[in-house]
């Protein structure tokens, strides 16, 4: 559940009181595009990663960056330490803005609606640390720019819904028989003590984990490689893991029902969480009082 205090338009304001116009394009076309920031400790973690994303997307959907990284930074310090600090996640959502007449052309002048908002860090039960969580596959029927952070999530609802249906934490995607990612998590397998994670093309999200997850695996002499995984390898895979800003770095241990490699969390897992965990304050950003 979001804080109290929230931020919309230059302000700070009581979520409760904080009002966007039914003419505005993202909830008309779900035209905006938005990031989600852990918060450990009261330090935003891969601050600039995130940051950098944002800026892409909204790029990519010809807008230009409503904020620069300082002004990003003086909003997240409001927000964060005016709900107290801790563990949070922070969500930043930004929209093409309100325009009086409804065309799928925006207008050059419009000004972006900018908001966002911190909730508590959802906590990873001890269980899905230790056992894994469980998964199950569907066919990708997300539009084909899926590396744009878009609000438009409807594709990710729809595959998210089929984990919720059957119990378990996500759903890995198929995309002409190779993994592309999970709903709302970048996926990554382990074939003979490898770490092989999908190209970054339009097909996958540029996720900020992935990043920490491929840092950390150099770090700890872990080889990796970039290169698409089949269907097959998926389901013969030694371990398979998802990341997310989120949910952190979790293991698959059964996938449609089945065993993944062992059936419990394998030893890239356990190296991977463990740096992730020791490097937390590290990777993260001191946020202004
Ligand atoms: C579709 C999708 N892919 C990947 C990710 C992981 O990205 P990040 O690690 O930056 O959270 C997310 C996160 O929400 C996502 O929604």
């Amino acid at each position: 559940m979001p804080l109290p205090l929230a931020w919309l338009d230059g302000r700070l304001l009581p979520l409760a009181e904080a009002r966007i116009s039914p003419l505005d394009r993202g909830f008309l076309f779900g035209d905006g595009a938005y990031e989600v920031v852990p918060v450990y400790g009261g330090r935003a973690y891969r601050f600039d990663a995130h940051l950098q994303r944002l800026d892409r997307s909204l790029a990519e959907m010809r807008m230009a960056p409503p904020l620069g990284r300082a002004e990003w930074l003086a909003i997240f310090g409001k927000l964060v330490h005016g709900n107290g600090g801790g563990d949070l996640l922070l969500y930043a959502q930004v929209t093409r803005g309100v325009e009086a007449e409804r065309f799928h052309v925006p207008q050059p002048a419009t000004r972006p609606t900018v908001f966002a908002c911190v909730q508590k860090l959802p906590v990873v039960p001890a269980a899905a640390i230790e056992q894994g969580v469980a998964a199950v596959s569907a066919e990708d029927i997300r539009w084909s720019r899926c590396d744009i952070k878009s609000t438009s999530l409807l594709g990710n609802v729809l595959m998210r819904w089929l984990a919720a249906d059957a119990g378990a934490a996500e759903t890995l995607l198929l995309r002409g028989g190779h993994m592309t990612e999970a709903s709302a998590s970048s996926a990554h397998v382990v074939l003979g003590g490898r770490l092989v994670t999908p190209p970054q093309t339009n097909a996958i999200l540029p996720g900020t984990t992935r990043g920490v997850i491929l840092e950390l695996a150099a770090r700890e002499g872990i080889v990796s490689e970039r290169r698409s995984v089949t269907e097959a390898e998926m389901r013969s895979a030694d371990e398979l893991l998802i990341a997310s800003a989120g949910g952190g770095i979790r293991a698959v241990t059964t996938l449609d029902g089945l065993p993944v490699g062992s059936g419990a969390p394998g030893p890239v897992y356990r190296a991977l969480y463990a740096a992730f965990k020791a490097t937390q304050r590290e990777f993260s950003t001191e946020l202004p009082a």
